[in-house]
């Protein structure tokens, strides 16, 4: 397994690789990897003849007051789960040469990123379409692969590569839950143990409302009550929003007749977790 940490030096590989013929796949991470990021390594080895896993945990994505300083990092341990998938190349850049001096591009999908965590975390999404735009000018893969756990990302992701032309495909991967539902993320880590289970309320209120959406409701605002009451059940669970939104176009109202979005984001304690369903039959 290679590891690159120069911009150059990655670009090159990837040109060289396309040169050859290869196939490549991008599973853009911030490291601290689980068993979600690894789904995501396994279908680009799926698709790819060179599979290429960045790590960087990027400062445009994080607001003044986040967790940009404190944000979870092991990369000898990383290193060691990519090594297992197998991965060919770990892009691991250092801030300084990917933001070079004087940098004033930014890349920004501005109606799908208006409202959910959008409007919760301003320039949240502005540092990721920025960073991930520059990761495929760099990598220049044929795949990248996305976990669905960040949904609206995954659809700023998807508009921004049909705004701008990439030329490249998105492969949409299924949310990964611990066994009792708690969707995976690195942010987990800063969680007690007493945390760990009041945070089983986000998921534990989707769970109802797709109980409640198979049954036959196919009110929208109807199912968001459903999660909302399951919420508050837990009151050490600090809501941030939940919303029942168009799968496609994240705009509220959702229709009866279109896969619905329900996506809630609350803080456990000190640590902000997202989480979210779809219901209804989807488009990919
Ligand atoms: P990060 O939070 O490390 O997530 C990297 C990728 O793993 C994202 O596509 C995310 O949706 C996916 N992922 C995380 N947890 C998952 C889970 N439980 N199930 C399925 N997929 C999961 O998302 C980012 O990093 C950054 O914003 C990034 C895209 C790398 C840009 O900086």
């Amino acid at each position: 397994m290679e590891v690159i940490a120069d911009p150059i030096a990655m670009q090159r590989r990837a040109e060289a690789a396309r040169r050859w013929g290869d196939r490549i796949a991008l599973v853009p991470t911030m490291g601290f990897l689980h068993e979600g990021h690894l789904t995501l390594m396994r279908e680009g080895r799926a698709r790819a003849s060179m599979l290429v896993a960045s790590i960087f945990v990027n400062p445009t994505q994080f607001g003044p007051n986040e967790d940009l300083a404190h944000y979870p990092r092991d990369l000898s341990g990383d290193l060691a789960k990519l090594r297992e998938v197998p991965v060919d190349v770990v892009f691991t850049p250092d801030r300084e040469a990917i933001y070079t001096p004087g940098a004033q591009t930014w890349v920004e999908v501005t109606e799908l990123t208006r409202g959910l965590c959008g409007a919760h975390r301003p320039g949240h999404f502005r540092g990721v379409t920025t960073i991930v735009a520059k990761l495929f000018n760099l990598v220049k893969p044929h795949f990248a692969i996305f976990g669905e756990k960040d949904f609206q990302q995954l659809r700023a992701i998807q508009r921004m590569v049909i705004d701008l032309n990439f030329d490249l495909e998105i492969v949409p991967m299924p949310i990964v839950r611990e066994k009792d539902g708690l969707a995976m993320s690195s942010r987990n880590a800063y969680l007690s143990p007493d945390e760990r289970r009041d945070a089983l309320a986000l998921s534990r209120a989707l769970f109802a409302a797709r109980d409640h959406y198979v049954a036959g409701m196919r009110d929208a605002e109807t199912l968001r009550k459903t999660a909302l009451k399951v919420i508050a059940e837990t009151p050490k669970v600090e809501l941030e929003y939940l919303e029942a939104v168009d799968a496609d176009t994240l705009e509220w109202p959702a229709r009866a007749d279109r896969p619905i979005l329900l996506a809630v984001a609350a803080r456990v304690g000190t640590t902000r977790l997202i989480d979210n369903i779809v219901l209804g039959v989807r488009r990919p």
